[in-house]
């Protein structure tokens, strides 16, 4: 039995204005009609071996979570509240607390709440392959095949290939976002995988891994558990012990270290929506190489975006902008610059 995991507890900020920490990107329909979060957790619904998924979120979040799984008719194992955000390695253990309670054997798949997968039979054959790895402790990760230096992303050396599993191989070296000039280095090499940031283990491999490198994590995460309760649908994780732990990410704190790491390869249509652009990207543009939605007018414009959330958005002769208007705020970026949204929001926040 597998159990999705959700993870929905990122701020969201490089898909500002539309994305604000009291609505972060995974809540909002930001691809299709569906908010990120429904897309992900319908996307594997009615798969054999695939249980109902846990959602790990933010204590603040909890109802518009519940009414979105409510509207597509999803229910899960239950929703986990982190009283505060820690990061990716406590929400992941605390969820494997969790399931290891109601399962020894538990083996989780670890899942960002705002990630598009467009071939999901592809997926689903991938989380196939690595199941059979993962069954005496092995921690399996998913690898894209990188096409750019990205600094924002984990790399993955393949190393030796595995006896089961086709097309599988050890993980001969995990290093989380690199520099530039290192980055470029992994790409140009070609035995370098893009981290997806999906994982499929047992929950007490995890845990055991992370006792190992971060026992503080390990053990408040576990009494935040042991502590927790029950509040309607909802799991509370103990506010002081879960606020004991270190903030650290998977990535960081398990598996740069772990001995046990695997990967699988997987094309399978994958993008983490990092920015505007990678939006632009992953939808379809017109014959004019637009992305539009809402009430927008465009002459001669060409490769952009426009969104048009609550006004009438008129754009005229340009090429490559993204122009994004909500009901408080507008963004106008060249679509080669959509990373410095990120200092946009960090100047925004020093005024508040
Ligand atoms: N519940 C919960 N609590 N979820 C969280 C928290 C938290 O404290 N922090 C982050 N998340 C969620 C985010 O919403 C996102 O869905 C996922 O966990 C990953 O966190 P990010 O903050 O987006 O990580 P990242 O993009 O910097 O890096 C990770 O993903 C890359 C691929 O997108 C790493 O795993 C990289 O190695 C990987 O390449
Ligand atoms: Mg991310």
């Amino acid at each position: 039995k597998i159990y999705p995991v959700i993870l929905s507890g990122g701020a969201g900020t490089r898909l500002w204005p539309l994305s604000r920490a009291a609505l972060p990107k995974q809540l909002l329909p930001v691809v299709s009609d569906q908010t990120m979060l429904q897309e992900t957790a319908q996307r594997l619904n009615g798969r054999a071996d695939i249980m109902a998924p846990l959602i790990v979120c933010g204590n603040e979040h909890r109802f518009l979570v519940a009414e979105q799984l409510r509207e597509i008719k999803v229910k899960p194992l239950g929703i986990l509240l982190e009283p505060e955000g820690r990061n990716t390695a406590p929400a992941v253990a605390a969820a494997a607390e969790f399931l290891k309670g109601l399962d020894a054997d538990a083996v989780m798949l670890v899942l960002p709440a705002d990630h598009v997968i467009s071939d999901v039979d592809a997926f689903y054959q991938a989380i196939l392959r690595a199941s059979t790895l993962v069954e005496h402790g092995s921690l399996a990760t998913f690898g894209i095949v990188p096409t750019a230096p990205e600094t924002g992303y984990g790399y993955i050396r393949s190393g030796e290939p595995l006896p089961v599993g086709e097309n599988c191989f050890k993980v001969d070296r995990f290093v989380e976002k690199p520099d530039r000039a290192t980055a470029e280095g992994f790409v140009a090499a070609g035995n370098y995988y893009w981290n997806s940031g999906m994982f499929l283990f047992r929950a007490d491999a995890y845990l055991k891994e992370l006792a190992e490198f971060q026992p503080a994590i390990a053990s408040a995460s576990a009494a935040a558990v042991a502590k927790g309760y029950r509040d309607l649908d909802f799991l509370r994780l103990e506010e002081a012990a879960f606020g004991a732990s270190p903030s650290d990410s998977i990535d960081y704190a398990v598996m740069e270290h772990t001995r046990h790491a695997v990967v699988v390869p997987a094309s399978i249509g994958w993008n983490d929506v990092g920015s505007w652009s990678a939006l632009w990207e992953v939808q379809e543009q017109n014959e004019n190489g637009n992305v539009c939605r809402g009430d927008v007018y465009l002459d001669g414009v060409k490769n952009s975006l426009v969104r048009a959330e609550s006004r009438c958005v008129a754009v005229v002769g340009v090429e490559n902008v993204v122009v994004v208007e909500t009901n408080d705020a507008v963004l106008v970026v060249h679509k080669d610059q959509v990373q410095r949204v990120k200092q946009v929001v960090e100047h925004l926040k020093l005024q508040d």
